[in-house]
Formats: structure tokens, sequence, C-alpha cells
């Protein structure tokens, strides 16, 4: 399955709009019932309200009825590969710190769970206290 992720990921990462950075980014979430979502990043020329893939692809998941993650693929064109951002991360903490993320790039890949990318994560146990 993470092989079709990565299929997924490097297919909807040719549609980034990403006119102002050039830095091209797909996403492929699987979701707890084997459906695959996916995002690019959407940039602006107003470029604070520019979107990640990452949350791109969460918004779809949960758009087609997802309310859980497994696994995230990224990709870039950059080695070594990058990692979501702090936002991405933070949203993706709505669905868990187990999901594992998995980020590829043209010759190299690197793994986490989004535990490992965000320790001491602000979440719904948080606000419960
Ligand atoms: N970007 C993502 O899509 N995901 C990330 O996790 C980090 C950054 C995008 C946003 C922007 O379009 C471009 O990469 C450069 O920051």
């Amino acid at each position: 399955m993470t092989d079709e992720l990565v299929r997924r990921a490097r297919a909807v990462m040719t549609h980034a709009h990403a006119p102002y950075s050039g830095f091209r980014v797909g996403a492929a979430i699987e979701a707890g019932d084997g459906s695959v979502h996916v995002g690019c990043n959407v940039e602006s020329a107003s470029y604070g309200l520019t979107i990640c893939a990452e949350r791109m692809a969460l918004g779809a998941a949960v758009a087609a009825g997802a309310t859980r993650i497994a696994r995230v693929v990224v990709t870039t064109d950059v080695d070594p590969p990058a990692a979501p951002c702090g936002a991405c991360r933070q949203l993706l903490a709505e669905f868990g710190l187990t999901m594992e993320i998995r980020s590829v790039g043209p010759g190299s890949e690197r793994r986490w769970t989004l535990a490992e990318l965000l320790p001491d994560a602000f979440t719904r146990e948080t606000l419960e206290r």
C-alpha cells in the first residue's frame, strides 16, 4: 500500500500550484478504512493564504468521511526529503499521534510517527484536563 501512496502523491504533486516558491509538494493519506485521499500545495499571490499539500489531503480525507488516519506519504523534489511543517503536524494530530509519516524525495526517504515529529503535542486531551 505504501508504494501505491507514493505513486498517488507523486501524481498529485504534478498539479501543485506553486508559481511563487516553485516548491511542489504532493501528499497521499491512507485512512483507517484503507481509502486514499490526495492533496497538493496551492499558493496565493497573497502569500500567507498558501495551503500545504498535507492539509489539503487531510481536508479531502475528512470531506470523504474519514475519521481515522493510518499513514501519510509526502513527496517533494528535494533530498533529504522534507518533513511536514508545524501547522500540518498540528492539524494531523487531530487524528492521533500514532500515524506514520513517510517523506519521499528523488533519491531517499525518511519515516517518522507523528508523535516523533510533534512531541508534547497540544491535543484535545489538553483541553479536557
Ligand atoms: N509546503 C507544503 O505543501 N507542505 C509542507 O509541509 C511545507 C511547505 C508548501 C507550501 C508552499 O507552497 C511551499 O511548500 C514552500 O513553502
